[in-house]
C-alpha cells in the first residue's frame, strides 16, 4: 500500500506473479509525491487471488458430498470426496488447466462461489448441487449469473429414487447431466470440459 494513504490500492505484477517493493509517485492519495509501494497478495476465506493466469475448471460439490465414502455407500460408492478431486486435479492440470474444487454444506458459500466466476478464470463449471439441486432456485440464479458453461453431475440415479429426486433446478441450464455412474460421472464430466475447452482454444 501506499505509506502516504494505507487506502491506496495495491498493485501486483499478475504476469510473473512476483510482488515486488518498488517506490513511484504515488497518483491515487491526495498528497501525491514519492511513496514506497508493496504489493501485498491477499488471503481470505472470502477472496482468493487467482495467481494462475490459466483458463480453470471448477468443481462444485453441494451438501453431505464431504462425507462420501461413509455417507450411504450403496447408493453414493466407497470413493471418498478427496480422492475424487485428486484424480479431477491430476487430469486438469496434465492438460493444461487450471483446477479447483469446493465443497460445502452452506447454501451461500456455493452461492458466493458461482458469482466470482463471473469475474475469474473459470472457464468450466461442474457441480453436484447435491439436495439443492430440488431446492435452490437461488444457486440456478447464481450459475445463470455466472454464465460459465457447466455440467450437471450426480453419483446416483436421482431418476431410480424418489419422486422429488426428479426434478432439478439446473438441468435446463446445463450443457449436459451425468446421472447414475457413481464417481465415474465426474470424470467424464471432466473429459467433456477438456475436449469443450481445447477446441474453443482452437477455433
Ligand atoms: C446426489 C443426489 C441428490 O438427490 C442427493 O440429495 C445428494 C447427492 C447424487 O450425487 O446422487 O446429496 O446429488
Amino acid at each position: 500500500s501506499c505509506f502516504t494513504n494505507p487506502a491506496v490500492s495495491i498493485q501486483i505484477n499478475t504476469k510473473t506473479g512476483h510482488f515486488p517493493h518498488y517506490r513511484r509517485k504515488c497518483t491515487s492519495c491526495p498528497i501525491g509525491g514519492k511513496a514506497r509501494f508493496q504489493a501485498r497478495l491477499f488471503i481470505s476465506t472470502e477472496f482468493k487471488l487467482p495467481l494462475s493466469m490459466k483458463p480453470a475448471i471448477l468443481v462444485m460439490h453441494g451438501p453431505n458430498l464431504n462425507l462420501l465414502g461413509r455417507r450411504e455407500p450403496e447408493i453414493y460408492g466407497r470413493t471418498t470426496l478427496a480422492d475424487i478431486n485428486a484424480g479431477l486435479q491430476a487430469r486438469a492440470e496434465a492438460a493444461g488447466f487450471a483446477f479447483e474444487a469446493v465443497q460445502s454444506n452452506a447454501e451461500a458459500v456455493l452461492i458466493e462461489r458461482a458469482q466470482a466466476a463471473m469475474a475469474d478464470h473459470t472457464a468450466f463449471i461442474i457441480i453436484n448441487p447435491a439436495a439443492y439441486t430440488h431446492t435452490s432456485v437461488a444457486l440456478r440464479d447464481a450459475l445463470a449469473a455466472a454464465g460459465k458453461p457447466f455440467i450437471e453431475v450426480h453419483l446416483s440415479n436421482v431418476h431410480a429414487r424418489e419422486p422429488f429426486r426428479r426434478h432439478s433446478y439446473f438441468s435446463d441450464l446445463a450443457q449436459g447431466v451425468i446421472c447414475g455412474l457413481g464417481a465415474h460421472g465426474y470424470a467424464a464430466a471432466l473429459d467433456f470440459a477438456i475436449e469443450y475447452l481445447q477446441q474453443k482454444q482452437a477455433g
